[in-house]
C-alpha cells in the first residue's frame, strides 16, 4: 500500500476492515449548502420577507382569480324573483328542491318546514327577507354567525336556486306545531 493511502487511512478498524477518509466531491458540498441557504430563504419567503407575505399574497391573489371565474359563470342578475318564480312552477325544479330540502335542511328546520333550530319557513316572517330572491341569497351565504350554513359553497348553483324557489313554495303551507314566527312580516 503507497504512503499516500495510508495516510487516507482512516483510524478505527472493525473486523480488520478500515476505510479511506473520502472527502464529499466539491459539487456536492456546494449543492448540500446551497440547499441550506435556500430552504432559509424560503422561510422568511423572499421578497415577501415576514411571516410568508408572499405566500398569502399568492393565495389571495389565486382566490381571487377562482371568486371572478365563478362570478362570470353564474352572473349576478340573472337570479331574480321572477326567474326563482318561473322555476317554482318548473315542477322537476321543485322536485330537485324538494329533495335537497330534505336531504339538506330538515335537520334544522323540519322536513315540512316547520322549523326546530332554524325558523320557521312557512310562516310570512322573515329575518332575511321573504322574496324568493332574498330568500336565495340567505341560502347562498348562510348566516354562520347564527348556525345557517352557506350552502353556496355545499350546493351546486342550481340546487340552491331549486332549494329557494320549493322554500318560497312552502308559504302558508301551515305545518302542525310550527315554531312561532321570528323577524318581521313581509306582505
Ligand atoms: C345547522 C342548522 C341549519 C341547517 C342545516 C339549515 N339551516 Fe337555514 N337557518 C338556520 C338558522 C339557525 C337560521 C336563522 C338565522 C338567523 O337567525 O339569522 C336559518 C335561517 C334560514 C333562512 C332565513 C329565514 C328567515 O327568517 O329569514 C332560510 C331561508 C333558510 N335558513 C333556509 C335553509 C335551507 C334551504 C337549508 C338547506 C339547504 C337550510 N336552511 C339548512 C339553521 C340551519
Amino acid at each position: 500500500m503507497a504512503d499516500q493511502d495510508n495516510e487516507r487511512l482512516l483510524e478505527h478498524s472493525y473486523d480488520g476492515i478500515q476505510e479511506y477518509d473520502n472527502p464529499m466531491p466539491r459539487w456536492w458540498v456546494i449543492t448540500f449548502w446551497a440547499t441550506i441557504v435556500f430552504s432559509i430563504l424560503y422561510a422568511l419567503n423572499v421578497p415577501g420577507i415576514g411571516n410568508g407575505k408572499g405566500r398569502i399574497a399568492d393565495y389571495n391573489a389565486d382566490m381571487a382569480r377562482a371568486m371572478a371565474l365563478r362570478e362570470k359563470m353564474e352572473p349576478a342578475g340573472v337570479i331574480t324573483d321572477s326567474s326563482l318564480a318561473l322555476l317554482a312552477g318548473d315542477a322537476a325544479a321543485l322536485q330537485l328542491g324538494k329533495q335537497v330540502f330534505e336531504t339538506n335542511c330538515a335537520a334544522c328546520h323540519r322536513a315540512d318546514g316547520g322549523g326546530q333550530i332554524g325558523p320557521n319557513l312557512t310562516d310570512d316572517s322573515w329575518i332575511h327577507g321573504g322574496s324568493p330572491s332574498a330568500i336565495r341569497t340567505t341560502i347562498n351565504d348562510g348566516v354562520l354567525a347564527k348556525g345557517m350554513p352557506e350552502w353556496g359553497k355545499i350546493l351546486k348553483p342550481d340546487e340552491v336556486s331549486a332549494v329557494a324557489a320549493y322554500v318560497a313554495s312552502l308559504l302558508g303551507s301551515n305545518p302542525p306545531n310550527p315554531k312561532a314566527p321570528e323577524g318581521t312580516k313581509t306582505p
